[in-house]
């Protein structure tokens, strides 16, 4: 029971199911019925008999508004206690309480919308792969840990003491036996998990469209992804994409959008404009390593209020930018700027035309270490477009980002990691940076699937041959020994015969929530934890008995 209303003589039920809404009303001379209907709250559980009628007064806003069903029995099967908030398209309910009655915020529209929106995309992904000769196979969940680079969650093993499962971060290695096992097209919608600090888009444990092939170079899996891609978009929101999704080397993304995750539904690309920008005897801008602006068109209207908010924006601490520099060009094509007493105006619409200011338009400047202040102006370039009211989330922007680097240096631990896994190709071209050292220029046959400023998902060509592995498993610093011990069952496989393969994984989450438009892919899962990974309906995780420990053969101690 949605709601029971009393108007004049009659008693009306809304009546709630998965499928919708449907109006009872009481027969007015029925006074067992209507007793009863007047006692029923929200919530109720109750089963009724009826005649489906016209209505007199149409509803046009919900599908059965045009008919009621006129009640001659109706019978309770369970009361319900009154609900710590409303179901309701909008409920009044905060987001901890929904959690906590997670069931109860499941009842409601937008929950059940997402939730089918999911239900329909698996089956979609499922339909297009089996079609097209993919086999789905289920991998085991207790294995050894798998270098996704995430911390891995681990299970204690009762039978082995002291001896420990990991979750899989992902199935990367099971599936790349499968491409030795001659399985050569596969597909799982998989379980993954990772122990690592969670924002909107990450939970612990979410799910993975995870797929591999064998005999495939990089176009047969962007090809054959971006299928999958465009049947997800046009069977299950009805939306046709023409021509190929574009493709933008990683290179090129951080230049051009200071982030390997574009969000290309609207221009504003950067521009690299510090040799012109240097010179002047501005002391900022001479000392900055590099100095980069954006164009907001159109914005040449902006108030002073305007600039400073998004002076602000770029200060916060979050951003990290020291200050933001600003050139208006005003319709006449006159120019103003934040650095007016540095410069000349000749000089500053010089600077405004080299941008790529037109008139009317408003130019954003911001300097410093090059790959800082790229990722400042991604920043700045997001807001910028969210205030223009650019991200419209009914529009979809699909894109691959290919050429990612093959290793990603780190200063703390002074070591080159994998920057997506050590299992992944070097593009042939680059293999030969081994030889020369230059590990930090070597680019990876790796790529991801981007749409609207998310990755959605990211896989690569493997390395099949031993040595190649090997030669990556030293760039990583793993001794001969530490990379058998750790990925030796994976090598040992290789040598009977493997064939060349690729393949990638989308975050299921993530396409889900992309769908539907929402914010957090939290709201397209049924049951997930929050942002401290926490479960808050089972108030999970917590102890366990000591019996349990003892079993296990573990102690615990917490710091001080
Ligand atoms: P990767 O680590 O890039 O690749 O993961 C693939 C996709 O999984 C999704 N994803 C997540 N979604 C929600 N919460 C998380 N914590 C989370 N972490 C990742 C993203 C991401 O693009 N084995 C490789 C794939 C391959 O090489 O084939 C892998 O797991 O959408």
């Amino acid at each position: 029971v949605q709601r029971v209303r009393k108007m004049g003589s009659l008693n009306f039920i809304d009546l709630r199911d998965r499928y919708g809404i449907t109006q009872l009303v009481a027969d007015e001379h029925n006074k067992e019925v209507n007793e009863l209907v007047e006692k029923m709250g929200r919530e109720w559980v109750i089963q009724a008999k009826g005649t489906v009628v016209e209505r007199q007064s149409k509803n046009t806003k919900i599908e059965t508004g045009e008919i009621e069903i006129s009640l001659t029995d109706v019978k309770v099967l369970n009361a319900a206690v009154t609900p710590p908030f409303t179901i309701e398209e909008n409920t009044d309910g905060g987001e901890e309480l929904r959690a906590q009655y997670r069931y109860l915020d499941l009842r409601r529209a937008p929950l059940k919308r997402a939730l089918e929106l999911r239900h329909k995309m698996a089956h979609e992904v499922r339909n297009y792969l089996s079609n097209i000769g993919f086999m789905e196979i289920e991998t085991p969940y207790l294995i050894k840990s798998t270098p996704e680079g995430a911390r891995d969650f681990v299970v204690p093993s009762r039978m082995n003491p002291g001896e420990f499962y990991a979750l899989p971060q992902s199935p990367q290695t099971f599936k790349q036996l499968l491409m030795v096992a001659g399985y050569d097209k596969y597909f799982q919608i998989v379980r993954c998990f990772r122990d690592e600090d969670l924002r909107a888009d990450r939970q612990p444990e979410f799910t993975q469209i995870d797929c591999e092939m064998s005999f495939v170079e990089r176009e047969d899996i962007l090809n054959t992804f971006e299928g999958l891609a465009k049947s997800l978009f046009k069977n299950v929101l009805g939306k046709e994409i023409e021509g190929q999704f574009p493709r933008i080397s990683y290179a090129d993304a951080m230049e051009y959008y200071g982030s390997d995750k574009p969000d290309i539904r609207f221009g504003m690309k950067m521009n690299t404009v510090t040799s012109m920008l240097q010179g002047n005897g501005f002391s900022v801008f001479d000392q900055a390593e590099y100095i980069g602006a954006i164009v907001a068109e159109g914005c040449a209207s902006y108030t002073r209020k305007q600039i400073d908010e998004l002076t602000e924006f770029v200060k916060r601490p979050q951003v990290g930018a020291k200050g933001l520099v600003w050139i208006r060009v005003d319709a006449e094509g006159g120019v103003k700027s934040s650095i007016d007493k540095f410069f000349t105006p000749e000089e500053v619409k010089a600077m405004a035309e080299r941008i790529g200011a037109k008139a009317g338009d408003m130019a954003f400047i911001l300097c410093g270490e090059k790959f800082k202040t790229l990722t400042q102006l991604c920043t700045l370039r997001l807001e910028v477009a969210e205030r223009l009211g650019l991200r419209d989330p009914k529009k979809f922007a699909p894109l691959w980002v290919v050429d990612f680097p093959m290793f990603e240096w780190d200063e703390e631990t002074q070591r080159f990691y994998a920057m997506h896994h050590p299992f992944t190709s070097p593009k042939p071209e680059d293999a030969h940076l081994f030889d020369t050292g230059e590990l930090g220029k070597m680019r990876a046959n790796a790529y991801d699937f981007v749409c609207n400023g998310t990755e959605i998902g990211g896989g690569s060509i493997r390395i099949h041959d031993a040595e190649l592995q090997a030669k990556v498993f030293d760039a990583l610093g793993f001794t001969a020994e530490a990379a058998e011990e750790q990925f030796g069952f994976l090598m040992n496989a290789f040598k009977f015969g493997a064939p060349p393969h690729g393949g990638l994984a989308f975050g299921l989450d993530r396409l889900v929530s992309i769908f539907a438009g929402l914010d957090n892919i939290r709201d397209c899962i049924a049951f997930p934890k929050n942002n401290s990974g926490r479960d808050v309906m089972l108030d999970a995780p917590g102890p366990i008995d000591q019996s349990q420990f003892d079993e296990l053969h573990l102690k615990v101690e917490l710091p001080e």
